[in-house]
């Protein structure tokens, strides 16, 4: 939990929703005044009544069409991005990596003024309301998350022309802004529409709700959606004291408003520590859309630092958003080994046939929010990293990613990552005779336009023994994991 940016965490929440008898002498006036309503119309004109109700609630069958219907581009987002000046410093290089000045739109909203360069690529800044007139009375959090919460509203009120989505995230939240798009499109902005995700921990879910978008992996509010919320919020803040954080605030708003969380896995909450590999390496079938946390993970990529890590897969996301980090699964049939690629990021050999069911299910190199390395924590199966010593993963990490014209294929280079490994008797070819393993791949960015599939993936022959070379792409009729 980023303590400047206080999403959600682990207490429980007071509220002072109104009472039961203001609801109890709401239902029995509504109840009077259709009573009157009824009689005072029945013995006239009964049917009719009946009649033009059902029609009221049918729907315009042409309402589709008022709608704007050209594509959801990046100009159409607004970010929304709650930064404090405290950390301001260290958090900006995160932002630095994925904004892009004069494409992207939106603002940073900070507690109080800092100083920054005028040629750095960072998004408008902007304070903050105050917020002294709401009442903050949870023991454990802090009460910039009333700020924080209101960054939805506050951006709307910026006025900028032509948005469809705002989109709020923190100051650590890395977004790949492709797929955020990608995920967008596939909903009307003219409807009302909460889009994002719950946190990776069962017992963090617990304690706020599998029904809310943890903040920091971003989510997106739809624009009419957002002018309905920035008309009651305030309103609805102050009924939610004891609240911890900001989405949970937002998450009680949007149930004051009737809009349920949609859930888009792609977005990440990362409430986990440790080594983020079995989780990337094993991501649902779905764009990756955000990042969070990264400085309470281990770099990405071993040797780097946490934004060079970041930066460094963003690279390979150049050449093929749309597929960075996806799952394909194959075998080395005469070595008799499993292969497991994360495109753009990670390439992981396991002595022996591991089904592809086993493979897909993440390993755990990470541990609970709750530091436990426990199956029974997360809100999704897990592995162990090996059930036999003999199948702890020689693991390849990306070194580079280059478009080779003349293939018109992209070309992954992805070397050994060298570390100790236990004791094993099986009479198998050692992983590490491969040093470096290379990939081919077309860019397929209209691949989420499609039902979701994952690639396949096919080893080339080769003369050179120390080089491994995969190819990556849709999978043919008749083409199957199997050995
Ligand atoms: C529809 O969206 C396009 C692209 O953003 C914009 O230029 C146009 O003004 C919009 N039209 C209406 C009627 O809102
Ligand atoms: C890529 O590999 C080369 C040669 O082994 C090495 O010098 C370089 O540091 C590696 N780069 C990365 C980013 O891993």
């Amino acid at each position: 939990m980023a303590p400047s940016t206080p999403t959600a965490t682990l207490h429980r929440h007071h509220s002072n929703f109104p009472t039961i008898r203001s609801t109890v002498s709401c239902l029995f006036l509504s109840l009077l005044f259709i009573y009157i309503l009824y009689y005072s119309t029945v013995p006239f004109e009964p049917v009719p009544i009946i009649k033009t109700t059902i029609n009221d609630c049918q729907v315009d069958p042409n309402h589709r069409l008022q709608t704007n219907t050209s594509n959801t581009a990046l100009k159409h987002i607004a970010f929304g991005i709650a930064a404090s000046a405290s950390l301001w410093r260290t958090r900006k290089e995160y932002l630095k990596l994925w904004w892009r000045r004069g494409e992207t739109r939106g603002a940073v909203w900070l507690d109080r003024q800092v100083r920054t360069a005028p040629d750095e690529n960072l998004p408008d800044i902007h304070i903050s309301k105050g917020t002294s007139k709401f009442q903050y009375v949870n023991p454990n959090g802090d009460r910039s998350a009333i700020r924080i919460s209101r960054v939805v509203s506050e951006t709307l009120r910026l006025g900028m022309e032509d948005i469809r989505w705002f989109v709020m995230g923190d100051d650590d939240t890395v977004f790949i802004v492709e797929n955020l798009v990608r995920v967008l499109s596939k909903y009307d902005h003219n409807e009302f529409y909460y889009i994002g995700t719950t946190s990776e921990s069962h017992f963090q879910n617990m304690l706020f709700s599998y029904g809310m978008a943890f903040g920091g992996g971003g989510f997106a509010i739809s624009y009419p959606l957002a002018v309905e919320l920035e008309k009651m919020q305030d309103r609805c803040l102050r009924r939610y004291p004891g609240y911890y954080g900001s989405d949970d605030r937002m998450h009680a708003c949007m149930s004051e408003l009737n809009v349920p969380l949609t859930k888009e896995p792609g977005f990440h909450q990362y409430d986990v520590h440790g080594n983020l590999l079995g989780l990337l390496a094993a991501h649902p079938v779905t764009p990756l859309v955000s990042l969070h946390h990264l400085d309470v993970v281990d770099p990405i990529f071993p040797g780097m630092s946490r934004a060079q890590g970041v930066k460094h897969l963003l690279e390979s996301a150049k050449y093929d958003s749309a597929s960075i980090i996806q799952q394909s699964i194959c075998y080395d049939k005469k070595r008799k080994w499993s292969i497991l690629v994360s495109w753009g990021f990670a390439i992981q050999i396991v002595r022996g046939i591991l089904s592809p069911r086993e493979l897909e299910t993440p390993t755990r190199t990470f541990l609970n929010w709750h530091k436990r390395l426990d199956y029974t924590a997360y809100s999704f199966n897990t592995r162990p990293v090996a059930r036999n010593p003999c199948q702890k993963p020689f693991v390849y990490y990306m070194n580079s990613t280059k478009f080779d014209k003349g293939r018109g294929k992209i070309i992954g280079i992805y070397t050994l990552h060298k570390e100790r490994y236990p004791y094993c008797k099986w009479d198998m070819e050692l992983p590490a005779t491969i040093d470096r393993i290379v990939v081919l791949k077309k860019e397929d960015s209209n691949r989420w336009d499609k039902a979701p599939r994952k690639d396949c993936c096919r080893v080339l022959p080769a003369n050179n023994k120390a080089v491994l070379y995969l190819w990556v792409g849709n999978c043919q009729t008749n083409e199957v994991i199997e050995l």
